[in-house]
C-alpha cells in the first residue's frame, strides 16, 4: 500500500515513520509512505504557499496553485500531460475537522485502496477550490481542533497500515482489536502472576483455551457494556452474548 502525503511539514513525519511496526512495514515493502513538500511546488522566490483570505480576517490560507500541482503531477493527473497513465482512482483525501469522523470501519475500507492521497491542511484553511474540485474524500480524526493535518495523517497511516496482510506479527492480531468486532477488547496479563497483592484471573492460567475464549468473550462484553453501552447496540452478538448482556442489564437494574 502506497501514502503519498501532502503537507508544509515534511519534517514531523520521520521520526513516527521509522520506528517500531511501520518501520518494519516499510522495510518489508508492506507499505510506502512518499512525503510531498508543497513547498517544492511553489515558483516565487519566497516559497509562498500560503496567502491573505479574501474578504479580510484572520489568518492565512493555503494557496490552491501549489497544492494542485503537487498532487496533480505525483498523482499523474492532468495539466500537464504526463508520461505515466494518470491515476484517477486514488482517493485524496483531506484532512480537516469538518471530514467524516475516522473510525475502525473507515480505517478498514481505506485499507482496500492501493494507493491514497492525503493532503494535510495547515494555517486557518485551505482554498476553497482545492476542496470542490481537487479532493475526492474529507477526513476529521474527532471533534477537536488540531494546529494541521499533519498528526491526522500519521494516525490515519498507522490505523490503516495495521490493518495490511503481514503488517502485525501475530496473522490474527488485528481481529481482536477494539473496535475490529464492535466490542472493546478483553483485559491482557503478563507475568508475574501476582503483582502487589492483585492477581492473574485464574481462568489465564488454566491452559483450557475454550475457557480462555469464553472468559475473553465475556469481559470484552462486560468493557463494552460498562464503558461504551452505545457499541452494544450496533455489535453482532450470538445467542450466548445476548444472554450474558441481559444477565449484566438485570444486575444494574
Ligand atoms: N486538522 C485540524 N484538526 C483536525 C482534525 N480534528 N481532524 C483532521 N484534520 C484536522
Amino acid at each position: 500500500m502506497q501514502f503519498e502525503v501532502f503537507t508544509l511539514l515534511p519534517e514531523v513525519f520521520p521520526s513516527y515513520l521509522e520506528t517500531s511496526i511501520l518501520k518494519r512495514a516499510r522495510e518489508r515493502g508492506l507499505i510506502t509512505v512518499h512525503v510531498h513538500n508543497i513547498r517544492d511546488y511553489t515558483h516565487d522566490k519566497h516559497h509562498t504557499a500560503d496567502d491573505q483570505p479574501y474578504g479580510g480576517g484572520g489568518g492565512m490560507v493555503m494557496k490552491p496553485e501549489p497544492v494542485f500541482e503537487a498532487i496533480e503531477s505525483v498523482l499523474g493527473l492532468n495539466p500537464p500531460p504526463s508520461t505515466s497513465e494518470p491515476d484517477s482512482t486514488t482517493p485524496i483525501i483531506l484532512l480537516t475537522p469538518q471530514g467524516r469522523v475516522f473510525n475502525q470501519n473507515v480505517a478498514k475500507e481505506l485499507s482496500q485502496h492501493p494507493r491514497i492521497a492525503l493532503l494535510c491542511g495547515r494555517y486557518e484553511g485551505i482554498d476553497e477550490r482545492i476542496r470542490e474540485n481537487l479532493v475526492t474524500d474529507e477526513i476529521s480524526i474527532g471533534d477537536y481542533v488540531l494546529t494541521g493535518g499533519e498528526l491526522p495523517a500519521l494516525i490515519l497511516i498507522d490505523a490503516v497500515s495495521r490493518l495490511l496482510p503481514d503488517v502485525l506479527g501475530d496473522p490474527t492480531g488485528a481481529e481482536d482489536d477494539s473496535h475490529a468486532m464492535g466490542l472493546l477488547e478483553y483485559p491482557h496479563y503478563t507475568r508475574p502472576p501476582e503483582f502487589r497483592g492483585s492477581k492473574v484471573p485464574d481462568v489465564l492460567l488454566s491452559g483450557d483455551h475454550k475457557k480462555i475464549d469464553q472468559w475473553r468473550r465475556q469481559q470484552a462484553l462486560l468493557r463494552t457494556f460498562q464503558k461504551r453501552p452505545d457499541m452494544l447496540e450496533k455489535a453482532d452478538l450470538s445467542e450466548a452474548d445476548k444472554k450474558f448482556v441481559k444477565g449484566l442489564k438485570s444486575n444494574v437494574e
